[in-house]
């Protein structure tokens, strides 16, 4: 060899060793831990949240304008929903170009803005991506519905009815109706999970799969942080399209009750997650999956065999707990905690009916809502927030059918009223429309705006927003908090939920009074290695308070304290 040839060699070697050394050390802190693993993840829903061009609907610059809320607020991450082109039949989730933004949004322009403030405010930008399907009107889509030799026609799914007029097989959209659509002009049905206007891409062709990887390198690029991969579940089905087996019953669109085998959870799901999480570790991003698991196991395959899958599978399970149960809690929160993950907790999102209502019992709700936020912020794994819901915001249900937007919500009527209720503009002050915009909003503010906001909160110390903003402030700055062991304490507890974390030697321990009386809890913290300590507050409600370590909770009570020994 050479002496030149040796010599470009080595260093070749040296720099890419120090290049990978530099990935190594950027991605994990002096704890140990990934940034996504400390961050607090929000979720925006574009159309809803600040409009800076009074047209009734939010848009890119009005989630700028609001980064030093989010700041303050105590944000890491914002989850941006859906802002890519659509026709928005599925309010942006039907995309019709992956690499841009819907003028009624704003430009790329406005999205490097958008990156470059919330650099500035420690405010990453995680984007939504549609995975499992695109918009009719995608270029796509247009190409393979025009003649069975097209160069895309293979990017969806086509296959020949089963007779004349009857579609291949039994599966049905969660939408409604049957799954599949005929097209008369090239005589075949298409298939679509979602919307007949949400045709599925066909995971199984390999140019699908390389544009797809292709768009989230081109993300990453422009300062994207990482992904909230939509309907992972649906990603795949059964080549033989199987029926699935009829259950009894019918479901709130009027069909028969499946149960979707062939068409759901498929094995090769984990074949492109592994292949897009190689990508997203190139560029240290996460990836959230959106994940309905319906039991541990399956939550536990979404990690990877080797944490080679998401990083941030969405727990739902805990949604599912939708009364202040501690056993219940308990035992969810054990399984999620030993599943071997970084766990995830989320208690609102846009398709659910607020937490507000869900945990609330009508009377106590602000008490409730704080409650929810110190328990779900104080737990081992990240969280992520909905919009509005540091503020206590409440759905807001359309009365009449002809009032609905969310189409599930019009075929649906009125067993289904779709999800309108839970995506209404964020409340920001007392002026017209919550001061979200000056035109009437897409949809209707509640009354309540009026002293459920941003502003008015902000100056009121017993508000919800005080109380996420406390916790928040202790999520932050608490080690034991962020990377601190989780320790059910006192489990035959039915009131009280309660539990230690701990870390280096230091603890925290947080104890919540889940029912609507006075309730006292004593500790006995010596088999945690935790003898002869003193509890120190850190976060309480008013009447909340500890002697030695007894701790005495009024209803809905909060008691957040150091373990001090
Ligand atoms: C899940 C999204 O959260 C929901 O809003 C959407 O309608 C479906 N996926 C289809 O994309």
């Amino acid at each position: 060899m050479s002496q030149r040839i040796f010599l470009t060699l080595s260093i070749q070697l040296i720099l890419s060793f120090s290049i990978f050394a530099t990935a190594q050390t950027k991605s994990v802190d002096a704890e140990g831990l990934k940034w996504w693993q400390r961050a607090v993840f929000y979720e925006i829903y574009p159309r809803s949240f600040a409009d800076s061009n009074n047209d009734g609907v939010g848009d890119l610059k009005g989630i700028t304008s609001k980064m030093p809320y989010l700041h303050d607020l105590g944000v890491d991450a914002i989850w941006i929903s859906p802002c890519f082109p659509s026709p928005q039949v599925d309010f942006g989730y039907d995309v019709s170009d992956y690499e841009n933004i819907d003028p009624m949004y704003g430009t790329l322009a406005d999205f490097d803005s958008m990156v470059a403030e919330g650099k500035k405010q420690g405010v990453r930008i995680i984007l939504d991506f549609v995975v499992n399907h695109s918009s009719d009107q995608h270029p796509w889509f247009i190409n393979s519905k025009s003649s069975k030799a097209a160069p895309h026609r293979d990017w969806f799914i086509w296959r020949d009815g089963k007779a004349p007029g009857q579609p291949p097989n039994n599966w049905i959209s969660t939408f409604g109706g049957s799954a599949w659509k005929f097209d008369p002009v090239t005589k075949q049905y298409y298939y679509h999970y979602f919307y007949a206007e949400q045709p599925d891409l066909n995971w199984r062709n390999p140019a699908v799969e390389k544009a797809m990887l292709d768009t989230t390198r081109w993300w990453y690029k422009r300062g994207v942080s990482g992904f909230r991969l939509d309907a992972v579940d649906t990603l795949f089905e059964d080549p033989k399209l199987t029926d699935n087996p009829v259950l009894p019953g019918i479901n709130k669109q009027g069909d028969p009750n499946t149960d979707e085998i062939h068409n759901k959870k498929l094995p090769e799901v984990h074949d492109v997650l592994k292949k897009l999480r190689k990508v997203a570790d190139e560029s240290d991003a996460v990836l959230i999956g959106e994940t309905w698991t319906s039991n541990i196991d399956e939550l536990k395959e979404y990690y990877g065999s080797h944490d080679n899958e998401l990083q941030m599978p969405m727990d739902f399970m805990f949604t599912t707990v939708d009364k202040l149960s501690p056993p219940e809690f308990r035992r969810q929160i054990a399984q999620v905690d030993s599943a071997g993950g970084w766990p995830v907790f989320v208690i609102s999102n846009h398709d659910k009916v607020r937490s507000y209502n869900r945990y609330g019992d009508g009377k106590n709700n602000d008490a409730i809502a704080k409650l929810m936020g110190a328990f779900y912020l104080t737990l081992r794994g990240s969280a992520i927030m909905y919009y509005g819901e540091e503020l206590g915001m409440e759905n807001n249900d359309p009365k009449r059918k002809e009032d609905v937007k969310d189409p599930i919500g019009r075929t649906g009527w009125p067993n289904e009223i779709g999800r309108d209720g839970e995506r209404t503009p964020m409340q920001w002050n007392t002026e017209t429309n919550a001061g979200f915009s000056k035109k009437n909003p897409w949809l209707p503010v509640p009354p309540s705006y009026k002293t459920r906001n941003v502003a008015t909160e902000s100056k009121d110390p017993n508000s919800v927003l005080s109380m996420y903003k406390k916790v928040l402030v202790i999520r932050h700055t608490n080690e034991a908090l962020v990377n601190g062991s989780y320790t059910a304490l006192n489990e035959d507890d039915a009131n009280v939920m309660s539990y230690l974390r701990s870390y280096k030697g230091k603890a925290v321990l947080v104890a919540l009074n889940m029912s609507a009386s006075p309730q006292t809890a004593n500790f006995n913290l010596a088999d945690k290695g935790f003898a002869s300590v003193t509890l120190k507050s850190l976060v309480a409600t008013p009447q909340a308070s500890a002697k030695g370590t007894e701790v005495s909770l009024e209803p809905f009570g909060i008691f957040i304290a150091e373990v001090s020994k």
